[in-house]
């Protein structure tokens, strides 16, 4: 405990030189976790933040398959302590480093508690390095997930309008907030059907947390369902790099802008903003 405490100050330590240590959760797998951070990450590397992207997905890992990246090692051996983490890490561009997680790992409970601990430790000392620490984190309430949360600064929830989406969703919003007292969660709202479905999404959800968990979320973005980003990630580009433009870069764009205020414009063109609100992808 006091271990994990002191790894959490050196975190907050790490946050007054100004750099970002973002999870991205949520309830349910699927919702579009991995599509977020790969996009996030190379958004930000483009504007010449130094970025470390995590896979903390340990179950099904794919953020090298987002961005059509080859691994060779992943996390688990720096777990499994046979490589060092400088030995792992992929250079995606001058400014972005992938960690790699094992992918089709099924039983990951064996990885101990210390374990995790002692990789977020060698993390802090290379996040030091960068601005940002992007955290793909598995889906679930699990106890690893939750390690990896703890020690993150901000926490984006993503969720869809799923019923089941939602319901997950605000499970593990409870447990961060009554276990773990966490306070100023993000929300994300993926897929949704527009802009008001994603706005009511999100107040529902808002007024339940306020009502029995006392506390406010924010919406730090959303997106609605786009019909590109399945097509980029089977051709393994990232959407950011060859759709700026389409709904899901936007929804990216705001999200950078949200926790960077960067005040990236959303959109550079009002002839293919006419043209994706014609076909609804706006
Ligand atoms: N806004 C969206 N519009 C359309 N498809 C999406 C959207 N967000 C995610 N997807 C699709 O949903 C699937 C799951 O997304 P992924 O990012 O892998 O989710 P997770 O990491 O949460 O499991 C992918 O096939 C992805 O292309
Ligand atoms: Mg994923």
């Amino acid at each position: 405990m006091n271990d994990q405490a002191k790894k959490l100050r050196e975190l907050v330590d790490t946050n007054k030189k100004n750099q970002k240590v973002i999870a991205v959760s949520s309830g349910k797998g699927g919702v579009g976790k991995t599509s977020i951070t790969s996009n996030m990450a190379v958004a930000l590397s483009n504007i010449n933040k130094k970025v470390i992207l995590l896979d903390g997905d340990l179950g099904l890992a794919n953020v090298d398959i987002v961005l059509g990246v080859k691994t060779n090692y992943s996390i688990i051996d720096v777990i499994n302590k046979s490589k060092r983490l400088e030995e792992i890490i992929v250079d995606y561009n001058q400014n972005l480093k992938i960690i790699p997680a094992g992918s089709g790992i099924e039983d990951i409970s064996n990885v101990s508690e210390n374990d995790l601990i002692d990789l977020m430790d060698k993390l802090n000392e290379l996040a030091s390095q960068t601005d940002v620490l992007l955290i793909d984190t598995g889906a679930g309430i699990s106890k690893k997930v939750m390690t990896l949360l703890k020690n993150a600064i901000d926490i984006v929830i993503v969720a869809t309008p799923e019923p089941t989406s939602i319901a997950d969703a605000y499970a593990t919003i409870k447990i961060l907030t009554l276990n773990y007292k966490r306070k100023d969660i993000k929300m994300f709202i993926n897929m949704a059907k527009d802009k008001q479905e994603a706005q009511n999404v999100f107040n529902n959800m808002n007024n339940i947390c306020e009502k029995f968990l006392n506390t406010k979320l924010e919406m730090a973005s959303y997106s609605v369902f786009d019909k590109t980003l399945p097509n980029s990630i089977k051709s393994q580009k990232p959407i950011i790099q060859y759709y700026p433009d389409s709904s899901f870069s936007i929804s990216i764009k705001r999200l950078i802008n949200y926790f960077f205020s960067q005040n990236i414009k959303l959109i550079d063109n009002p002839i293919k903003m006419f043209f994706n609100n014609l076909f609804g992808r706006m």
